[in-house]
């Protein structure tokens, strides 16, 4: 993992700042940084971001026309030696922040099929991490299936292939997580296994 690589992109996108799936972000993130690893965070709930306007300029460039807060967190999903983000269940999918987010990484899909070029570089892509948070209040984990293939499709597209979920149902009023037996230590866990690198350099 080459120096500029090596953090992780925290993307917390629940509008509740110290709601569940943020607190499991923030112990990700603390593992990472007990590892050694920067932590580079943004909170999209409180950003400008869009959503995609399928303009299909993009198609054109590889580059998005809407000039929001997304150019910010833009060069970091192509960057972030690992990339993880908390979305909560809202109606059944992730919440409309994320979803925002991911549709804007429409760029990077297009870069790849209609431009022909590959967004990360292939040895970057072959080491890099993700992680998928997520809760829901019903006691129903089954809810989490069909976040499945939109997440498959986001790490995907940003060339992830290594990234795993951690998901917790029936967790609803903002830290009940804390309840939870394990969850917030198997996050912290994830974070500091990224600490490999740092033992790589
Ligand atoms: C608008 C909205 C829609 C929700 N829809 C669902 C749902 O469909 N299924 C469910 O189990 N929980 C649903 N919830 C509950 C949240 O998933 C739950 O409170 C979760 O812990 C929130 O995570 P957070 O604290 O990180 O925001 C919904 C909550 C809100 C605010």
């Amino acid at each position: 993992m080459r120096e500029k690589s090596r953090y992780l992109l925290a993307l917390y996108t629940s509008p509740r700042r110290r709601g569940n799936t943020s607190l499991l972000l923030d112990s990700a993130s603390e593992g990472a940084l007990e590892a050694n690893i920067d932590v580079v965070s943004f909170h999209t709930a409180r950003m400008d971001i869009r959503p995609c306007r399928a303009c299909e300029s993009c198609s054109r460039d590889g580059e998005c026309i809407q000039k929001d807060d997304m150019q910010e967190i833009y060069p970091h999903l192509l960057q972030a030696g690992a990339v993880a983000l908390a979305a909560p269940i809202f109606s059944m999918n992730i919440c409309a922040q994320a979803k925002a987010l991911i549709d804007r990484c429409q760029r990077f899909w297009a870069m790849r099929y209609v431009l022909g070029r590959e967004p990360v570089e292939a040895e970057l892509a072959a080491e890099r991490r993700g992680l998928f948070i997520s809760c829901c209040g019903r006691n129903a984990p089954e809810t989490f299936e069909c976040t499945r293939p939109t997440l498959a499709y986001f790490f995907h597209i940003i060339g992830i292939k290594n990234w795993v979920s951690q998901t917790y149902a029936g967790v609803d009023k903002a830290g009940e997580i804390r309840g939870v037996a394990g969850a917030l230590s198997t996050a912290r866990e994830w974070g500091e296994s990224l600490g490999i690198w740092a033992s790589k350099a």
